[in-house]
């Protein structure tokens, strides 16, 4: 059964056909500009114009950059405030015609991460994407606990996105060395709250870990992303199909 996964991002809104069993796209991917502002009503008319290039599909996912509970968006740090508390799910399935499943984008990214990026999925493995902001996801035993938002932690005094972002190293114009030294001391903070086994380091930043990752000295091993820019729309797709089988906790 094909599944649309549909990744809403800070520059673009991008989907494909997946193949949920397997973790492939089955058709090359579209991509729109994100709308700015990036209000409730410009992103849905984005969505559907990235879901009329396809058909056939029985359902969708959708990534979305905050919390989402039961289908409804609860946090918009880098969107449209019209976000909070809006019910996206159900604004998407109205639009798109089919039952639609919404989820936190890093918490998509991890779930493609962990089914099919080969990494080893035993004890607690915290995915990190460095990117307009900090999301993370957590698993345990490859399990997901969703929303944990650990981008909005504390470093420095400041909102941890806001200092050790991908944005932030553009923004600020930091060296390599200056921008690891935020993000080890980022990840020294998560270790001493969660001992986790494995970081899983994605966002786009992450195909430049040749860069970083030598200058980065901590105790948890540290590993790149291996899925890329479709780890969203895989994930997106494979929790819409995981809720079509069973009430799902990550989205509606
Ligand atoms: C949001 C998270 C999101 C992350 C990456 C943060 O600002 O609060 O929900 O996962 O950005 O987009």
């Amino acid at each position: 059964m094909a599944i649309l996964g549909i990744d809403i991002g800070g520059s673009g809104v991008k989907g494909a056909p997946v193949d949920p069993e397997h973790g492939e796209l089955l058709a090359e991917r579209y991509r729109v500009v994100t709308p700015q502002p990036s209000d409730v009503t410009s992103v849905v008319d984005a969505v559907a114009e990235v879901a009329a290039q396809f058909s056939g599909y029985e359902r969708v996912g959708v990534t979305f950059p905050g919390v989402v509970v039961d289908g409804v968006t609860r946090t918009a740090a880098n969107v449209d405030k019209s976000w909070v508390d809006a019910p996206a799910a159900q604004l998407f399935a109205d639009r798109l015609g089919v039952p639609v499943t919404v989820l936190n984008d890093a918490d998509a990214a991890g779930v493609a991460e962990v089914a099919f990026g080969g990494h080893d999925q035993n004890g607690l493995l915290v995915m990190l994407t460095f990117g307009t902001g900090i999301g993370s996801a957590l698993f345990l035993n490859g399990t997901l606990i969703p929303n944990t938002e650990f981008g909005h932690l504390e470093l420095d005094g400041k909102d941890a996105e806001l200092r050790a972002s991908d944005r932030a190293r553009e923004e600020g114009d930091l060296s390599w060395e200056k921008w690891a030294g935020r993000v080890q001391d980022y990840l020294r903070h998560l270790e001493m709250l969660l001992s986790p086994r494995l970081f899983v380091v994605g966002g786009g930043v992450s195909k430049k870990s040749d860069k970083f990752f030598p200058l980065i000295d901590i105790r948890t091993p540290i590993v790149p992303a291996t899925l890329l820019n479709n780890a969203g729309i895989i994930g997106a797709a494979v929790t819409a199909q995981l809720a079509a089988g069973k009430p799902s906790t990550i989205g509606s």
